[in-house]
């Protein structure tokens, strides 16, 4: 009966009140933090360029735009995995260039090798990386690839901040990388999103375009500072259960859409940014602090495998994905959201199976089964530091119960 009233958010960042006091304050002291926080982005992840704006999905339509700028427009291919987050594929539709999709190996969440090996450099323009979950995706393979046929690689590490992979961070393997700071991100500052680069040519493609995009409105911003007023009160699972009981806010629902505007970046919340951002390290240590507890206790089998993050990566887990048996996932999310425990099924379908973008897919895209497989297998398990190991091992102990399987003390 306590869960009722104790509900864990499936993801989510801490905001303290000593943060929105600060945002806020900072804000009407009319402090310009814009430039502050592109600088401490770029000296975190090492690259020169970085520019912000509204959302992530328009930093992807931004970087695209640009790339097809400086292609010339001569190539309208763009190479996305065949699961992951529907932005994706809106803002490669909203650059108006064509989706191409190339199947997912379910077992890592990445690109299937073979279906980049075959990669035609006269057509694609670009291929996304999109290291989902925080599990930093083969850049060092993928940069290689892309780079011998002469395509863009685009690191989307929207999920990934604070990642890395062979000792670089995520999102810096790319022509461009992409960080998002949306409300569910390891940074968030409500809404926002970043490109870097090292390349100058593509930094100034990126930043003619971004200063043609429209400015917040004073209301805009202000509604930005509501909504960061009520995250910051309703994200601890104490109050979480109350936003999570209203249907009509669609927390979490995964929606198709291209009608999102291209806009700057809200610059009342740079100093959000920030202050979180200073705390990256310890965010992202707390996550993997959970995802190892996970790891070690959950009950591996037939009925329950891990997704092993590639050899050499150091994951910024944003959540904590498994792979449950088509037959069990929709009970063990029940029991799970019976005790409270925000888990969730991800994404609702395989990208060449959304309803509006099928149409637009080539024949050879539209049968893809590794995203299909993942579409039913995936779930995913909340790492923020709300999560305590009393309620890891709770979780662990929920789906030991319903798979049948005793809890094994060994990470396969
Ligand atoms: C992999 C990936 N790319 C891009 C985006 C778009 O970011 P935003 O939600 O800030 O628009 C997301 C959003 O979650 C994402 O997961």
């Amino acid at each position: 009966m306590a869960a009722q009233f104790r509900f864990i958010p499936p993801a989510g960042t801490p905001v303290r009140f000593a943060d929105v006091a600060g945002t806020i304050g900072a804000s009407l002291a009319g402090k310009e933090m814009v430039e502050q926080f592109k600088a401490d982005l770029c000296a975190r992840v090492g690259v020169r360029h970085c520019e912000l704006v509204s959302t992530g999905r328009a930093a992807m339509t931004l970087a695209l735009l640009a790339l097809k700028e400086v292609d010339g427009g001569k190539r309208n291919e763009v190479i996305i995995p065949s699961y992951t987050c529907f932005s994706v594929p809106s803002s490669v539709v909203k650059a108006g260039l064509q989706v191409r999709v190339a199947d997912v190996d379910p077992e890592t969440l990445d690109f299937a090798p073979e279906q980049l090996e075959r990669l035609d450099g006269n057509r694609v323009l670009a291929v996304i990386a999109t290291n989902l979950y925080g599990l930093p995706n083969d850049m060092e393979r993928w940069r290689r690839l892309t780079k011998d046929r002469g395509v863009y690689l685009i690191d989307d590490a929207a999920q990934c901040l604070g990642g890395s992979i062979a000792g670089r961070p995520s999102g810096t393997w790319g022509d461009i990388g992409l960080y998002s700071f949306d409300k569910g991100k390891n940074v968030t500052t409500i809404d926002g999103g970043a490109l870097v680069t090292n390349s100058d040519r593509l930094a100034t493609a990126i930043s003619e375009k971004a200063k043609t995009l429209q400015n917040n409105t004073v209301s805009e911003s202000v509604s930005h500072l509501v909504k960061l007023l009520v995250y910051a009160a309703f994200l601890h699972p104490r109050r979480y259960w109350i936003p999570n009981a209203l249907p009509f806010l669609g927390l979490g629902a995964t929606v198709y859409r291209t009608d999102y505007p291209l806009a700057r970046y809200d610059r009342w919340m740079a100093p959000l940014g920030r202050r979180l951002f200073a705390r990256l390290n310890t965010i992202a240590a707390q996550r993997r602090a959970a995802a190892e507890r996970y790891g070690k206790r959950l009950p591996w089998g037939a009925k329950l495998r891990p997704i092993v993050p590639r050899a050499g990566s150091v994951p910024a887990y944003l959540r904590f994905p498994v792979l449950v048996a088509p037959e069990c996932r929709a009970k063990v999310l029940d029991a799970l959201h019976r005790e409270g425990i925000g888990a969730t099924a991800s994404y609702p379908s395989a990208i060449n199976d959304i309803p509006q973008l099928r149409e637009l897919l080539q024949p050879d895209d539209r049968h893809l089964p590794g995203g299909r497989d993942l579409a039913k297998r995936i779930l995913t398990l909340p790492t923020h530091v709300y999560v305590t190991e009393t309620d890891i091992d709770r979780i662990v102990t929920l789906i030991a119960d319903v798979l049948g399987e005793g809890p094994v003390a060994v990470y396969p």
